[in-house]
């Protein structure tokens, strides 16, 4: 037997779909939401995420701002512009691409921006509204991973849940959906004792260390989900074919980019014992970027108390 594959493409673009309809009907109200999405240096990672959510926007009609700022940007400089588009009536979310420059204090710039506009659920506000379980801009990658399981008639409630990785972007706010659901949530990290074993009870088994191909057959139980978050690089020949067996596509790849894509999850002794994988490339990826665009539109109705 071998896993069945969790399609994130086709997932986010059925979400896709349906927020471009939701801006077509909020255009006839004259609302056209807008997200401003700010980049600051030039980490290429960050360049490639900001590029691919501005170019989103327009396939859905939604109007958006990419700021560059150079990497010597203060503190003092990112506040001052991130207090204008709080003020801005065109931009109903404010994206600061993270990691920002080590010189900038991360926590004063997702403190200022306003939580009605805070598209990305970083602002305490929403992190502490998620915890409570009340209604909030969630975080956009563990609200993609729950659409992924809602859509793909995957059952929670009961469930064991075991997430690795304690960020606060992907492990920690994932952990607190999951247990609103219902799940039985255990999270586990670098000093976790026998991860193998702990992963080995999860139902449901989320990978977000951003360790290589660190999940192998022997963390899964038989027949688990297994969602992959990972998002790294295989660079040869013999590290492509560890991973994910003979591969012929992944090897040529290999041969005409340098790398394939790998994420957190060995592929080759995984899926044999899953029950359900999400891929990478084509999994998790494409849903952060839909659940960007959701956000968007549910702030610009919200800030409109349109509900
Ligand atoms: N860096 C890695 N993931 C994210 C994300 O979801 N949003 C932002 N703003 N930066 C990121």
């Amino acid at each position: 037997m071998t896993a069945r594959k969790l399609d994130g493409t086709a997932i986010g673009r059925a979400i896709k779909e349906e927020v471009k309809k939701e801006v077509e009907a909020l255009a006839e109200s004259g609302i056209r939401p807008g997200l401003a999405a700010v980049l600051v240096g030039d980490n290429p990672g960050s360049r490639v995420y900001v590029n691919s959510k501005v170019k989103t926007c327009a396939e859905l009609g939604l109007y958006s701002r990419k700021i560059e700022l150079p990497g010597e940007t203060t503190t003092a400089q990112l506040l001052e512009l991130i207090n204008s588009l709080n003020g801005d009536e065109s931009i109903d979310g404010i994206l600061v691409q993270l990691p920002l420059p080590n010189a900038i204090d991360t926590n004063a710039v997702l403190e200022a921006v306003r939580p009605e506009k805070d598209v990305d659920g970083f602002h305490p506000v929403n992190v502490g509204r998620l915890v409570r379980g009340q209604a909030c801009l969630e975080p956009c990658t563990p609200a993609g991973i729950m659409e992924m399981l809602r859509r793909s008639g995957l059952p929670i409630s009961g469930k064991r849940a075991v997430v690795v990785g304690r960020s606060d972007i992907v492990g920690k706010p994932m952990a607190f959906m999951l247990l609103h659901r219902h799940a039985t949530v255990t999270i586990c990290h670098s000093r976790t004792k026998d991860l193998p074993g702990v992963c080995r009870e999860a139902d449901i088994l989320i990978a977000a260390i951003g360790r290589t191909a660190m999940i192998t057959g022997d963390f899964v139980k038989p027949g688990a989900v297994v969602i992959d978050v990972g998002m790294n690089k295989a660079e040869t020949r013999e590290e492509a074919e560890r991973i994910f067996g003979p591969d012929e596509a992944r090897l040529a790849e290999i041969g005409k980019k340098g790398y394939t894509l790998v994420g957190d999850v060995e592929p080759r002794t995984v899926a044999p014992i899953a029950g359900y994988l999400s891929p990478v490339p084509g999994g998790v990826g494409p849903l952060t970027i839909a659940m960007l665009m959701s956000n968007t539109v549910k702030a610009a109705r919200l800030r409109r108390r349109l509900a």
